[in-house]
């Protein structure tokens, strides 16, 4: 559609970036970036009118969104016999953008944009492998355009920067060199290894936000554990806060919620989206044996509620001997206050065998006990409501749990002294 569009209106159109590299690596994706040589809001307009869908236009970069996902099936329809692919497949939207050249003011800036050349466009992306393109349009329909050296690099198998500025423009691709790097196991390059290590100063300017965007990103990658190594290895771990580390010894427990589905057993409240990658990164920054998780965090700009939330199972990974003593009410007073996510990352943590079982006890059994007796029945005795009522419902159910109360006419014995 967007090719048959863009032959009418005479506009030059090219897919770019990561789908060209992804295609000619093999690895085929449906992540399109496509570029208009010319003005991708009108081309976005007339797509609108002729196929349906719905724009949305961001004049000032001179990009439009176009959300296809209610005519996916008529897209999908359009596409020959050879290259059918089911319309859930689609994407939900494409981003049209018109090439651009831009400029930073100061490092870490957000760039001020000037319309251009698909050459020139091309040039202010990060990598070679990235600058490739293919155009969609007429009878130029699957020509390969490679202005800087894509294709060479990709057989190379390197990861280069196209200009001395590049990290100084965004330092965040010092995480996306090494994202790639590992990704693909090329190698990057020694130039832009140097200026890696020029521009890893730059990182300080990052705000937390884009920082936790990189890392998130990491943390979805397949090789993940490679890529943390490599940039522990390269100093950009330590450039994001000094204190912030990959230490080995995680690995397990971060494998464990990264790869595998989360225990229904724990029954996980349906709505704690992303909890993996969550976990993950609280491993990285709290849990590590490291007591400046704090300082990371708040490097990273993680939600304060999240510290004290974490705060409580790192507490509980540095005093656990204490538990030995506990009777299971005590257990149970001290793990009730802990988000379960942050006791399922300690429990996937902790060797230490008796640790792992009162959790286990608290998981499966002693946090669905529950005295008979509620609210209403101390209403209906009488009592007034107060704040005893949390009283004396938590004295029953700590009877439950040590033992002293193992029937309903017992607990109304309890409640009757
Ligand atoms: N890009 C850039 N500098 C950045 C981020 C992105 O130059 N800091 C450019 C890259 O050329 C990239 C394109 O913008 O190809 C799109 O970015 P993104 O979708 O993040 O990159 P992909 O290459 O598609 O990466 P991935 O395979 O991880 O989706």
């Amino acid at each position: 559609a967007v090719a048959a569009e863009a032959r009418r209106l005479h506009q030059a159109v090219y897919i770019v970036g990561g789908f060209v590299r992804d295609l000619l690596l093999g690895r085929p994706s449906l992540d399109f970036d496509i570029v208009v040589e010319g003005d991708a809001i009108h081309l976005a307009r007339s797509l609108e009118k002729r196929y349906g869908g719905r724009i949305l236009p961001h004049t000032r970069f001179g990009t439009a969104k176009w959300t296809i996902s209610p005519i996916r099936e008529k897209l999908a329809g359009m596409l020959s016999e050879k290259n059918k692919i089911d319309p859930q497949e689609l994407p939900e939207a494409l981003d049209l953008i018109s090439a651009r050249r831009e400029f930073y003011d100061y490092p870490t800036a957000l760039p001020t944009v000037e319309r251009s050349s698909i050459k020139l466009d091309l040039h202010r992306r990060d990598f070679t492998i990235n600058t490739m393109a293919v155009r969609l349009d007429g009878h130029h329909f699957g020509d390969l355009y490679d202005y800087w050296g894509g294709l060479r690099d990709l057989e190379q198998k390197v990861v280069r920067v196209l200009h001395s500025l590049s990290f100084v423009d965004d330092p965040t691709r010092q995480l996306r060199a090494v994202r790639f790097e590992q990704r693909f196991d090329f190698h990057i390059e020694h130039r832009t290894l140097q200026l890696m290590d020029e521009g890893r100063p730059l990182i300080r300017h990052l705000s937390g936000d884009r920082l936790r965007h990189e890392l998130n990103l990491i943390l979805q990658e397949e090789k993940v554990f490679a890529m943390l190594a490599r940039l522990q290895e390269l100093g950009l771990l330590a450039a994001i806060h000094p204190a912030f580390g990959w230490d080995e010894g995680i690995r397990p427990a971060m494998q464990h919620v990264l790869r595998e589905p989360l225990p229904e057993s724990w029954e996980f409240p349906e709505k704690v989206a992303n909890l993996p990658i969550r976990l993950a990164l609280a491993y990285l920054v709290w849990l590590l044996p490291n007591p400046e998780g704090k300082g990371i965090a708040e490097r990273l700009r993680l939600p304060a509620t999240l510290q004290e939330h974490w705060q409580d199972a790192r507490t509980l990974l540095e005093n656990h001997q204490t538990f030995q003593d506990f009777s299971a009410s005590q257990v149970v007073k001290v793990l009730d206050e802990i988000a379960l996510p942050a006791l399922y990352a300690v429990y996937l943590l902790v060797e230490n065998k008796q640790l792992k079982e009162v959790l286990e006890r608290y998981i499966y059994r002693w946090r669905f006990v529950y005295p008979q007796t509620t609210g209403d029945t101390l209403k209906a005795m009488g009592i007034p409501p107060g704040p005893e009522y949390r009283e004396i419902l938590w004295q029953l159910r700590a009877a439950w749990l040590d033992g002293r109360v193992n029937s309903v006419e017992e607990e109304q014995a309890l409640l009757q002294c």
